[in-house]
């Protein structure tokens, strides 16, 4: 996409809501067993928008995630995608309704079924896409693109199963899979948290390139404040299964207004201050 495009697409009047929700609540279990992961959480989703989600361990960031995939029931609420409500009652709909809604968890190895080869990963998002009419060499030119998009030798990779990749090339081909299927939204849940930085920052690039080029919306999943202002336009604060601030990035970041907000805001380490480390790590200063 051109820079004019892109903020064509991003302006005000052009924004199409692509996925919102009305008092989406889920509740686990029952009696004192009970546990209110999402309170009750109204939202709208803008496409094109990189929105982060920060929040606590426990603060129902992977839940809202996977009642907005289907793969959890919604306890309470209504969810709206492109303007009109979800249904997913069926396995047909619930099809439909992934080629518009993909995910990337932070935990890859749990992603694949072991048992599919790597290009059979691939050629499952080709014909998800509708081209199983293609021609084995259109497929395979298919495939090829995508692994280049995010470096990855397909020559290398046929024939091989998924767990025979490195944590972080594992990452890359979740990504070779959504620039074949090419969503409306991606949901990513904490992608880069069990990689090392270098390829946090190469996996981070890639998402942000792949929205620009499809113009996709994106929803990251993170502890880390940083991260959110670096890679967000839009920032929601969830504590205790409650969005308690959302606005621009740097309205949430500059001027944060929850006292959670300023709470994750002084966690994150300031980079150009110098850092002084007493014997107990708790009590690590930063000089004024
Ligand atoms: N399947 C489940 N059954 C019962 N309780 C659950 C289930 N899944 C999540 N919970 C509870 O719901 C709450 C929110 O969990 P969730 O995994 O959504 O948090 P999170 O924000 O993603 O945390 P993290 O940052 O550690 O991934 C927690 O109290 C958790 O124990
Ligand atoms: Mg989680």
């Amino acid at each position: 996409m051109s820079s004019d495009n892109i903020e064509k697409a991003y302006s005000k009047e052009n924004r199409e809501l692509c996925l919102s929700g009305k008092g989406v609540t889920k509740v686990f279990g029952f009696g004192n067993r009970k546990t209110l992961a999402v309170d009750n959480v109204d939202f709208e989703f803008y496409t094109g928008d990189l929105i982060s989600i920060v929040g606590e361990s426990g603060s129902g960031k992977t839940t809202l995630i996977k009642m907005l995939l289907g793969l959890t029931s919604v306890t309470d609420g209504k969810i709206f995608f492109m303007g009109k409500e979800r249904d997913i009652r069926t396995r047909q709909k619930k099809k439909e309704y992934w080629k518009g809604i993909q995910a990337i968890f932070q935990d890859p190895f749990s992603s694949y079924n072991i048992f599919n080869k790597i290009d059979s990963v691939l050629l499952d998002c080709i014909h998800m896409r509708g081209g199983r009419r293609l021609k084995k060499k259109e497929k395979i030119e298919m495939m090829r693109e995508a692994c280049s998009f995010v470096n990855l030798k397909f020559d290398e990779m046929t024939n091989k199963y998924p767990f025979e990749l490195s944590g972080g090339q594992m990452q890359r081909l979740m990504i070779a899979r959504i620039f074949l299927l090419r969503p409306k939204i991606l949901l990513a849940d904490e992608p880069t948290s069990m990689i090392d930085a270098c390829s946090r920052a190469t996996i981070l690039d890639m998402l942000l390139k792949l929205r620009d080029e499809i113009g996709m919306m994106i929803i990251f999943i993170t502890h880390d404040m940083g991260l959110a202002y670096y890679v967000s336009d839009t920032v929601y604060i969830m504590e205790k299964g409650k969005f308690v601030e959302y606005g621009s990035a740097d309205e949430v970041v500059l001027n944060p207004k929850a006292e959670y907000t300023k709470q994750l805001l002084n966690d994150v380490p300031k980079i150009h201050d110098p850092w002084e480390f007493s014997r107990n790590r708790r009590e690590v200063t930063a000089p004024d």
